[in-house]
């Protein structure tokens, strides 16, 4: 069987692989630009310490760092910590979540749906609409959402059967693959830094949900929730209500740091205990040099939602106590990895 795996499969895969340069060239954001300006401050900063000559390249998407003969590349977010193939399997959705069930290690579902025009043989039995309606009618609610992307982006929660079709319309135009799974109602998202299977960095992340208390409006409340991505988003006269006191506002129902959640390193010894065993089932598996591992927390279990091989870290530097200074020394022995 011969299957044209490597460029159809998945195509977006540099889309998400690339994310600091997708991210500058597609202008998906307005703060992008400062995005990838913070985070090439602090690599300068870090190669300037340790007299390490710094260079951007192609655009800002490659840093390039050269050190005693040595020269290394950083790619976007990717520090090239993690062996080709496994970055290629931790960004995509679908592969991660079958290797993930195959080792054993609890994740969150995933399955696979290709373009209906794609003829290939792995896309045989996996390219019809049919098999996400079907899906939908056992588990409702589901989530759609592109295999290879990042940030919260084009990940839809689907409550009406309707809603499918043209949602996966929209998806496919800029995705070769797409992954639907059932919609896991998550208590609490938590985030690990990981490098050489060593946690740098445990947060959770908190959904941007408020509760109203009859004297201030849902911008006051979102803005107290978190400052540094509300302050300058709320112009809309809808945030103007004052919520009635227990009245709860979800602004969103993803837990992206980069739509609005907010983060904090507060986390009791005992879910600290259940995230590090699943860490450690995940490493002694899967050789992690440099990545962040997303784990979610359901009334039933803990489980694997994603893990990114590129570490992005601008919106907690922001939230968490000391920020700057914790984002720096990861990056820094990250940095000193690269050149070991
Ligand atoms: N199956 C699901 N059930 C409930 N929430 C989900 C599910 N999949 C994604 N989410 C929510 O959407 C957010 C973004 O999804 P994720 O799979 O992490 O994609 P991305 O790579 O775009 O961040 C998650 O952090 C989570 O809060
Ligand atoms: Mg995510």
């Amino acid at each position: 069987m011969v299957n044209n795996k490597v460029n159809e499969l998945r195509t977006t895969i540099h889309f998400k692989m690339s994310n600091k340069y997708s991210i500058i060239r597609e202008g998906k954001r307005d703060d992008t630009m400062s995005t990838n300006a913070k985070f090439n401050v602090i690599i300068k900063e870090i190669c300037e310490e340790k007299g390490i000559n710094y260079n951007l390249l192609s655009r800002d998407w490659i840093t390039m760092l050269e050190y005693k003969g040595k020269t290394r590349f950083i790619s976007g977010f990717q520090f090239g910590l993690n062996d080709h193939a496994l970055g290629n399997i931790m960004d995509d959705k679908f592969a991660l979540y079958e290797v993930l069930r195959t080792k054993k290690i609890p994740v969150a579902e995933h399955h696979i749906l290709f373009k209906n025009t794609n003829n290939n043989d792995y896309a045989e039995g996996y390219n019809t609409v049919d098999l996400v309606k079907d899906f939908y009618n056992i588990h409702k609610p589901i989530v759609i959402k592109a295999n290879t992307g990042s940030c919260g982006t084009n990940v839809f929660k689907i409550e009406k059967e309707e809603d499918i079709e043209p949602i996966l319309n929209q998806l496919f135009e800029h995705n070769h693959s797409i992954s639907y799974c059932p919609y896991y109602d998550i208590k609490n998202e938590y985030r690990m830094i990981v490098i050489d299977g060593e946690i740098q960095l445990i947060y959770k992340k908190k959904k941007p949900v408020v509760t109203g208390n009859g004297k201030d409006t849902i911008r006051d409340l979102l803005i107290a929730f978190n400052k540094h991505y509300f302050s300058d988003k709320l112009n809309d006269p809808i945030y103007d209500r004052v919520l009635n006191p227990g009245e709860v506002y979800e602004y969103d129902w993803r837990f992206n740091l980069s739509r609005g959640a907010s983060a904090s390193t507060d986390i009791s010894d005992e879910i600290r205990g259940k995230l590090i065993e699943i860490k450690d089932q995940i490493t002694n598996e899967l050789k992690i040099g440099f990545a962040s591992i997303d784990i979610i927390e359901t009334n039933d279990d803990f489980r694997v939602l994603e893990i990114n091989s590129g570490v992005m870290t601008e919106n907690i530097i922001e939230i968490i106590d000391n920020g700057k200074e914790i984002v720096k020394s990861i990056y820094t022995k990250a940095i000193d990895k690269m050149f070991e």
